[in-house]
């Protein structure tokens, strides 16, 4: 099956990419706007005004409803919705989730989704929900594999896309283990599975576990969608870790409750004093005639969308310029479980380095979580490719007239360590950190700087210490043979 799918720039496991389907080419990432065939406040005739390239809507609702069927079967599905772009259609699965069944079949829903012209058809596969019993969700995979692979027979040449959903609950094995039988059947796009409960209590740091677990069973340049995931904040840390499409019925959702969203997080528009936001809405209500507005909810929705594709481009902009991951770094210390979301996507840093490109923009170090970034563990991985003989010397400080009575100079400098002064403007080392170190970003420093010494055990050490690079592994340094720690009088 020839790919539909092209990635044209890259950062982090983030990439832009262009889909392919039959009423035009998406640029990812992206959000899908969910349309509601029986009420919808936005039109979708305007969705493009927002910053929408495709939408989503629901093939189950729309075949349990005779008079939306029959329009559906008649006119076909972008008829019925009056939009003349790509359009996804789920299978009724999330209600078979919430009411625990459906009046479909996998093979009538998949043939219905055929038959009204959809472009990207969703077989019913089963989202079973975090912390089942493993057995439970071994088998509940069974089946949605078993329909993936029916519904996989009855779409063939290359018109309408399909969907594998990926499921597996909160078990990494089985996540990776569906993507890869998914990989086997081939699909056209992967959406992850059952992630909404996830995100509903905040579990983010889980919801980083199935991704990653999902994306190792995948080929990387397959496209990947995060079920349900419509809240800006998390745009950046999903697309880092390789998701392309969103859907949002946040939007709406949110708006109903009265809820403003922010890519820092949501505000009940009562406590709304200030508008901090540029879109139409913004620009023509002050907050107090937001809430009063006798359209309160409308005007939220238009305002979350505006947001939601703002933050899609801010997204963009940092992979174009190859800042997605402090972008990510910032967007994660909007919420406590946003930084602990980081953090466990850090724990991946060894699969993130397979897929981060070599070189991009200058690497600024945002707090202690950018020790642990992928390109601080590629270096500690190439220390090897050092080989040092005879006297180093290593300074953090400004080249001095002592440099040229050693027979190599090194720069220390945290994250990182010590390397050869060479070095100093070639990416990452290039970095821009902070003058005072961190705990963090000196430990992982010296660690390196003990491996780099045991790598060299031929080389003689001084390393020229100042006060604000103290920490407790300076004494394993001074244990160390042919290593010597020199205290300047004064910085
Ligand atoms: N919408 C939100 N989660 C899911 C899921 O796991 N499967 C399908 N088909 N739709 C969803
Ligand atoms: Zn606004």
């Amino acid at each position: 099956m020839s790919s539909r799918f092209d990635i044209i720039h890259k950062d982090a496991a983030g990439r832009i990419g262009r889909l392919a389907t039959p009423h035009g080419v998406v640029e990812t990432p992206t959000v899908m706007p969910v349309i509601n065939p029986n009420l919808q406040t936005i039109k979708p005739s305007e969705m493009r005004d927002f910053g929408a390239q495709i939408l989503i809507t629901n093939s189950y609702i729309i075949y349990r409803k005779e008079e939306l069927r029959e329009k559906a079967l008649k006119d076909g599905l972008h008829a019925l919705l009056d939009f003349d772009g790509p359009i996804m259609t789920d299978s009724g699965s999330f209600q078979l989730s919430v009411y625990g069944e459906v009046e479909v079949t996998n093979e009538l829903i998949i043939d219905f989704q055929q038959k009204i012209g959809t472009d990207i058809a969703v077989p019913l596969d089963i989202p079973t929900p975090p912390d089942v019993d493993f057995k439970r969700a071994e088998e509940e995979l069974d089946i949605t594999i078993e329909r993936l692979k029916a519904a996989r027979e009855l779409v063939t040449g290359d018109g309408m896309l399909l969907a594998g959903p990926v499921q597996g609950s909160t078990y990494s094995e089985l996540r990776e283990r569906s993507a890869r039988t998914l990989s086997e059947i081939g699909f056209d796009i992967y959406p992850f599975g059952a992630v909404v409960p996830l995100m509903e209590s905040y579990r983010y740091a889980d919801l980083v576990d199935v991704i990653a677990a999902s994306k190792k069973g995948l080929d990387p340049a397959a496209p990947v969608h995060l079920f349900g995931a419509g809240h800006p904040m998390m745009f950046a840390l999903a697309v880092a870790l390789g998701c392309d499409l969103f859907d949002s019925a946040a939007y709406a959702l949110y708006a109903k409750d009265r809820r403003y969203i922010t890519s820092r997080g949501t505000f009940h528009v009562d406590n709304l004093k200030y508008l901090p936001c540029s879109c139409p809405v913004c620009m023509n209500h002050s907050a107090e005639e937001l809430n009063k507005a006798h359209n309160c909810t409308e005007l939220l929705a238009r305002h979350n969308l505006y947001v939601t594709f703002q933050e899609v481009r801010v997204v963009k902009q940092a992979i174009w310029e190859g800042n997605l991951l402090e972008l990510v770094e910032q967007r994660c210390r909007s919420h406590p479980r946003m930084l602990e979301a980081l953090k466990r996507m850090y724990t991946y840093s060894d699969w993130l380095e397979k897929v981060d490109p070599a070189s991009k923009s200058t690497f600024f170090y945002c707090g202690p979580e950018s020790s642990r970034r992928p390109e601080v563990l590629r270096f500690a991985n190439h220390l090897d490719r050092f080989t040092i003989r005879g006297s180093a010397l290593i300074r953090s400080s400004p080249p001095g007239r002592a440099d040229k009575e050693y027979d190599n100079v090194l720069v220390f400098k945290p994250p990182f360590g010590a390397y050869p002064q060479e070095l100093v403007e070639i990416y990452p080392l290039n970095a821009e950190v902070v003058r005072t170190p961190d705990y963090e970003s000196l430990e992982q420093a010296y660690l390196n700087t003990i491996k780099l010494v045991e790598l060299n055990p031929e080389a003689e050490f001084t390393f020229i210490m100042q006060e604000r690079f103290e920490h407790p592994l300076v004494n394993k340094l001074e244990g160390m043979d042919k290593f010597t720690v020199v205290y300047p009088q004064s910085e």
